[in-house]
């Protein structure tokens, strides 16, 4: 096959003590939002720290509910947290991470496609890629440039009329 390139765009630490400093540390918030999870069914513990432009960290957790579908994953819960309080504020970098109370996430969560879906919503709006790093509570860190690399042929704002 001529003329054909299969490119990964995810850059992979496998070893943590490679992390830039600034990314350990929103990484950091995104754990202990973890903590903070409403997670009494799946018992499944996410949490987002979404740094924006202006320097502030809005983080989210996983908030369920008896009826399941009500509930919200932490990176909606992030994202649209940070939209309401800054609504022209872009956001820069995401970091997620989730702790499995029965043994502990080998490897990087994986966000849901309608969580990728809303993301993608706001790296359109702000016209800026939004950095996403992914984690589980050992083994390696993914590192992806935007939200567009995690969700291709997107449905977006242009098909409608
Ligand atoms: N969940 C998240 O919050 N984010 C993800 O990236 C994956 C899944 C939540 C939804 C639900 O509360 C629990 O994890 C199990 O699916």
């Amino acid at each position: 096959m001529k003329n054909l390139t299969l490119k990964s765009e995810v850059l992979v630490y496998e070893d943590r003590s490679e992390l830039p400093e600034d990314i350990a540390n929103l990484l950091a918030k995104a754990e202990e939002a973890a903590t903070r999870a409403y997670a009494q069914y799946s018992h499944f513990q996410v949490g987002a720290a979404l740094l924006l432009n202006n320097g502030v960290v809005v983080t989210g957790s996983n908030q369920e509910n008896a009826v399941y579908p009500c509930g919200l994953c932490a990176e909606r819960t992030a994202a649209f947290s940070a939209s309401s309080l800054y609504p022209e504020v872009p956001f820069h970098t995401l970091a997620i991470t989730a702790i499995n109370p029965v043994e502990p996430l080998k490897e990087p969560v994986s966000p849901c496609g309608s969580c990728r879906q809303v993301l993608y919503e706001y790296e359109q709006k702000f016209n800026q890629p939004i950095e996403v790093i992914l984690s589980g509570q050992v083994g390696p860190v993914y590192r992806f440039r935007c939200v567009a690399d995690l969700l291709p042929y997107t449905f977006h704002a242009g098909f409608l009329p």
